[in-house]
């Protein structure tokens, strides 16, 4: 692949958004790759750290670090993984309020600078605060995304691979609703080589999988102890970012604006998408079983919540 010729921003230079910019490199998603932070230094040695493996990945475009928005300026895909991450004993939602005023500080300089941008949001609570960036952009819908499905379908898929020996690329399995502890990881719909996991695995395995996906995120930050996950975060917004940069049209999980779309209205929510040029193109709504719905209602319910504590 080469590079777009788009430019992309990720804003917090810290462990994400380093894991971000280096598989954007390694990808060559961009021809320009900016990164922002408050903390002056940081971006600009990360970003000079990470130019330097140009000659290594075959990289033609340019990676900076700032601390001014102005260098931001026609961002096409913007990545916001500013604010605190996990330490142990803390939920997601624990960071809602120290995050939100960062996330909006974020959203009204990056609006400033690119209008037209598609931003996609990785900052925890996701779902909360992709609501933040919708509210306070103004941007439509379709140009506000949060990360959480791909990361958390990623973990599924892994697990899922190693219970069947299998290469993980031939696993494929849907996430969706909420991250955190009631999301909806869809056993009926996941597969190895379009074979239904259900008549490879016994239910109790399956529930031990399922059960290991939810607490995912919690147990990478069991044994770190001062943060969360980054690696692989980094990367699903990178594949995220390149499906809108190529216009590729991948359909991924993604916290998407809800307006009817199985049967829920008015809050963002993990969902199969299309995404494009044009950012979410399309919810791929499909029939869930009885059972489905009431676990997806939870995530609802625990969305909503999260939203209100935004006082948006
Ligand atoms: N503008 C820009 N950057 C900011 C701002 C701000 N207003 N406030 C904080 N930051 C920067 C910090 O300076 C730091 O470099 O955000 C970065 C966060 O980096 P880390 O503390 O390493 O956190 P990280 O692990 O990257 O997680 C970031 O992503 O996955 C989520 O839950 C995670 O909410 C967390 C976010």
């Amino acid at each position: 692949m080469s590079e777009s010729g788009k430019k992309l921003t990720i804003v917090g230079a810290g462990a994400v958004g380093t894991s971000a910019a280096h598989w954007a490199v390694s990808r060559k998603v961009a021809q320009e790759i900016v990164m922002v932070d408050v903390v002056d230094g940081i971006p600009q040695g990360k970003a000079l750290d990470i130019s330097q493996s140009a000659p290594l990945c075959g990289f033609h475009g340019s990676v900076i670090g700032t601390c001014d928005y102005k260098d931001t300026a026609g961002s096409d895909v913007v990545i916001i993984t500013a604010g605190l991450a996990r330490k142990p004993g803390m939920s997601r939602d624990d960071l809602l309020s120290k995050n939100v005023e960062i996330v909006k500080q974020v959203t009204e300089n990056i609006v400033s600078q690119s209008p037209e941008a598609v931003i996609v949001v990785v900052t925890n609570p996701i779902d909360a605060m992709v609501y933040t960036v919708f509210k306070v952009s103004g941007f439509p819908k379709n140009r506000v995304v949060g990360m959480a499905g791909v990361l958390d379908s990623a973990r599924y898929r892994t697990f899922l691979a190693k219970a069947l020996g299998v290469a993980p690329r031939d696993v494929t399995a849907l996430v969706m609703g909420i991250h955190g502890d009631n999301m909806l990881p869809l056993t009926r719909l996941a597969s190895v080589a379009g074979v239904p996991v259900e008549q490879l695995l016994s239910k109790q395995q399956l529930e031990e999988i399922v059960r290991r996906t939810k607490y995912g995120g919690g147990e990478i930050v069991q044994h770190l102890k001062t943060g969360s996950a980054f690696t692989t975060p980094g990367l699903c917004a990178i594949e995220m970012a390149q499906s809108v940069l190529f216009d590729e049209k991948r359909v991924l999980p993604c916290a998407a604006y809800l307006e009817g779309e199985f049967g829920i209205d008015g809050v963002f929510l993990g969902v199969p998408v299309v995404l494009g040029r044009g950012g979410v193109e399309r919810i791929v709504e499909f029939e869930l079983t009885e059972q489905e719905r009431a676990a997806l209602e939870k995530s609802v319910e625990a969305v909503k919540k999260q939203v209100a504590a935004t006082g948006l």
